[in-house]
């Protein structure tokens, strides 16, 4: 289903400077979340800063194949009108997700306290991406996996539960999606749902559920972890959504000013939830110039415009704790570190073999690839960094548009081009990332 029509190859070559001021797109995570609790409200839901990647396109025409109207009002526009919980109709075709993990997980949370039967399926890369961490709760609330692939992969086909059980559950995995799916499941469920979760993986799906009107309690446990509560079968009233800037997004642009000498620029309304800034800390921690300005809250995040300033980097030792918070932004994290002097160990990375592709090995390859000495030791990734980086590789994006949008970063400070096999899966979550980064100075043919 829904494979790329075409490759679309792209080489990035050695830049001026970069300068100027660039606002990247909105998030992903609350873009994908406030089309899935808008399908779910009473009522109108006002959509602003949307990201309009094929990640949030394809959850929106899941909703609409749901039974909710949605509807692109404008420029990162939209409007919804929602269903009410436990109001999904059946879909006449299977669900298609295309690349979106968080659509497809989310959603399969969200359908499974509707007794109704649903297939859902997705790209090539989705297919090869583990179910099972969110069937498993899903199965113990009441919803019965009727197909499945082997090793638990799509296409998967789901009756959901006519009377959901609340349960409490503690994810083996840190995961945002498996909480998530939880929650809102718990939706439909009579009764006090809880996760608990060792380490505090990313609140959009609280934090956008009280703003709906859910009630939902969150209490500490231990250093890192939480127990989250939600009072099941609320009346989700429809509410307005503002999108912040996508931090994930913002991180290719703001490595792109760090490793190319000269380079000054301001990254407009960045989120800065603390559970999405890891990459701030780390990169910080190797000297980088990154300073937020004009703080402020939109739609009840912080943001601040950032400005970064490229200069000398040193490596680092990055803690597995801190995984949760910039889980995404490793293969960009090894760019960095390919250009700071000395090494750098990025510990805990288990879950980057999972993601839309394998990361650990896919980043390690890229770097390999282009002339730094990289190794994977157990789940550790250890970056020998030389303060500069040869290029001329070729790399494999194996339908993973963060490795993608790192390589094409890589290329702007590496002595020779480094060139993608495929770029065109960047518009998952960045569309528009090739003329952003050329109104910078980028250089990409
Ligand atoms: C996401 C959670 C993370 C992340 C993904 C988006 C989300 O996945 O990698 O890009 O929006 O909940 P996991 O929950 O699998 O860690």
């Amino acid at each position: 289903m829904n494979q790329a029509v075409q490759a679309s190859p792209l080489t990035a070559r050695r830049a001026g400077v970069l300068t100027g001021r660039a606002r990247v797109p909105g998030d992903k995570s609350i873009s994908v979340r406030s089309l899935i609790l808008g399908a779910l409200a009473v009522g109108e839901t006002r959509i602003t800063g949307m990201l309009e990647g094929a990640d949030a396109i394809s959850t929106a025409n899941a909703m609409r194949a749901l039974g909710a109207l949605v509807e692109r009002t404008g420029d990162r526009a939209w409007r919804l009108r929602g269903v009410g919980v436990g109001g999904f109709a059946e879909p006449a075709a299977a669900l298609d997700f295309g690349n979106s993990g968080t659509g497809c997980r989310l959603m399969m949370g969200a359908l499974a306290g509707c007794p109704i039967t649903v297939t859902f399926d997705g790209d090539a890369s989705l297919r090869t991406r583990p179910m099972r961490r969110i069937l498993d709760p899903l199965e113990k609330m009441g919803a019965r996996t009727l197909e499945i692939r082997d090793g638990g992969r799509l296409p998967i086909v789901i009756q959901g539960a006519r009377d959901p059980m609340p349960i409490e559950y503690e994810s083996p995995v840190p995961s945002a999606q498996v909480k998530s799916a939880v929650l809102l499941a718990g939706l439909a469920a009579p009764g006090a749902t809880t996760v608990i979760e060792k380490e505090a993986t990313r609140d959009h799906t609280e934090k956008m559920l009280k703003h709906f009107g859910a009630t939902v309690r969150v209490a500490s446990l231990g250093q890192h972890g939480k127990r989250i509560t939600l009072e099941g079968q609320p009346e989700l009233e429809a509410a307005p959504i503002v999108v912040p800037a996508d931090p994930s997004s913002s991180a290719f642009p703001l490595v792109g000013a760090l490793i190319v000498p000269g380079s000054e620029i301001v990254l407009e309304g960045v989120m800065l939830n603390p559970l999405r800034t890891g990459l701030l800390v780390t990169l910080k921690e190797m000297g980088a110039s990154i300073e937020a300005v004009e703080p402020r809250n939109e739609g009840g995040e912080d943001v601040a415009d950032l400005r970064v300033k490229a200069g000398a980097l040193k490596g680092v030792d990055v803690p597995a704790e801190r995984a949760p918070t910039m889980i995404d932004e490793y293969p960009i994290l090894a760019i960095a570190a390919s250009f700071a002097e000395g090494v750098t160990r990025m510990r805990g990375l288990k879950e980057l073999r999972v993601k839309e592709s394998d990361r650990l090995e896919g980043t390690a390859a890229m770097l390999r690839g282009n002339g730094v000495e990289v190794e994977i030791e157990g789940d550790d990734l250890i970056v020998h960094g030389k303060g500069r980086a040869a290029g001329g590789g070729l790399v494999a994006t194996h339908m993973d548009h963060r490795i993608a949008m790192s390589a094409l970063i890589m290329g702007l400070g590496s002595e020779q081009p480094v060139a993608v096999d495929d770029a065109a899966f960047i518009a998952t979550s960045f569309p528009g990332f090739t003329d952003l980064m050329r109104a910078l100075g980028a250089d990409y043919s």
